[in-house]
């Protein structure tokens, strides 16, 4: 499809997009973008080029169109689109926790949506895309949200049922990994290091382990026994994780997020 495509509530996520849409050779004049503050929309303009319109007159103009909006400005934002919306549009949500029936309500009878998680490594272009279709979304439509959000990282398309259990997992799952640098680097100063050095130690062994773990085709028991040598340092430190019960914490943490996610997806907020 070539198409014209409009970032509606340009923000953090919808910026990212934006830039990796540009930087994978979308030509910014198949690009519209809004945004709430007028020098919000002047900055955009000037940063990558492409032309800035208002709700309505991108729901008029583009093929597609992402809303990129906090979940509590969505319903605000439908209101206006909604009159200026036609049916063969295909509208793209990024916002957490809303389901695609919420959009199916308030947009014309079988307007195709398509629904995304994605998670902030998305601004490096390492982001994760969860990817689900609405009632009337064809395989055409999630290969298009596949090709605009491929462009900042992976993406992988599931039922929509699995969308909670993949917040959990995968939108919430950045801040598990600075959460443990961050009770890493206290343990390394403990042990008499510097905050700095304790802190690029473990970065490092955490951008290592993610790309052993992303590289070698190894499962991640098979990685970690081959750190953990008879009688060594590691098996001493697993233990201790054991002890504290840090893997059925993980997993009740998990669980939690998911749990937390259904109720906002049920509007019990
Ligand atoms: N950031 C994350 O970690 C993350 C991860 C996964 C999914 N998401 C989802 O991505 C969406 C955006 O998040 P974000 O962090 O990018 O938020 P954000 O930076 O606040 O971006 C939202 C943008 O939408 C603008 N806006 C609000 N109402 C508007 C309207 N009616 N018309 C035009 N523009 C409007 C806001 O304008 P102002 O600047 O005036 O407020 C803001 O610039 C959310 O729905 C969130 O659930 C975010």
């Amino acid at each position: 499809m070539t198409q014209k495509v409009a970032v509606l509530g340009t923000g953090k996520i919808g910026e990212a997009l934006l830039s990796g849409m540009i930087r994978g050779g979308w030509s910014p004049s198949d690009l519209l973008v809004t945004a709430r503050r007028p020098e919000r929309a002047a900055q955009l303009r000037e940063k990558y080029g492409v032309e800035t319109v208002s709700n309505a007159e991108a729901a008029k103009a583009a093929d597609t169109l992402i809303l990129t909006v906090k979940p509590q400005d969505m319903g605000t934002l439908l209101d206006e689109l909604a009159p200026h919306v036609p049916a063969d549009r295909l509208v793209i949500s990024g916002a957490a926790g809303i389901p695609t029936s919420y959009f199916e309500e308030r947009l014309a009878a079988d307007t195709a949506v398509v629904r995304v998680m994605p998670n902030t490594p998305a601004l490096v272009d390492e982001g994760m895309s969860v990817i689900s279709a609405g009632t009337h979304a064809t395989d055409e439509h999630l290969a298009h949200a596949e090709e605009i959000f491929g462009r900042v990282g992976k993406t992988l398309r599931v039922p929509e049922s699995q969308q909670d259990a993949c917040t959990a997992l995968s939108g919430s799952g950045p801040a598990y990994f600075y959460f443990l640098v961050e009770a890493m680097t206290d343990a390394g100063i403990l042990l008499g290091l510097p905050r700095d050095k304790a802190h690029d130690l473990i970065v490092q062994a955490a951008i290592g382990a993610a790309v052993m773990l992303r590289d070698s085709g190894e499962h991640p028991v098979k990685l970690r026994e081959n750190v953990t040598s008879p009688a060594g340092t590691t098996i001493n430190a697993i233990r201790e994780l054991e002890n504290h019960g840090v893997r059925a914490a993980l997993i009740a943490a998990l669980e939690a997020a998911r749990d937390r996610s259904r109720e906002l997806a049920s509007g019990n907020g």
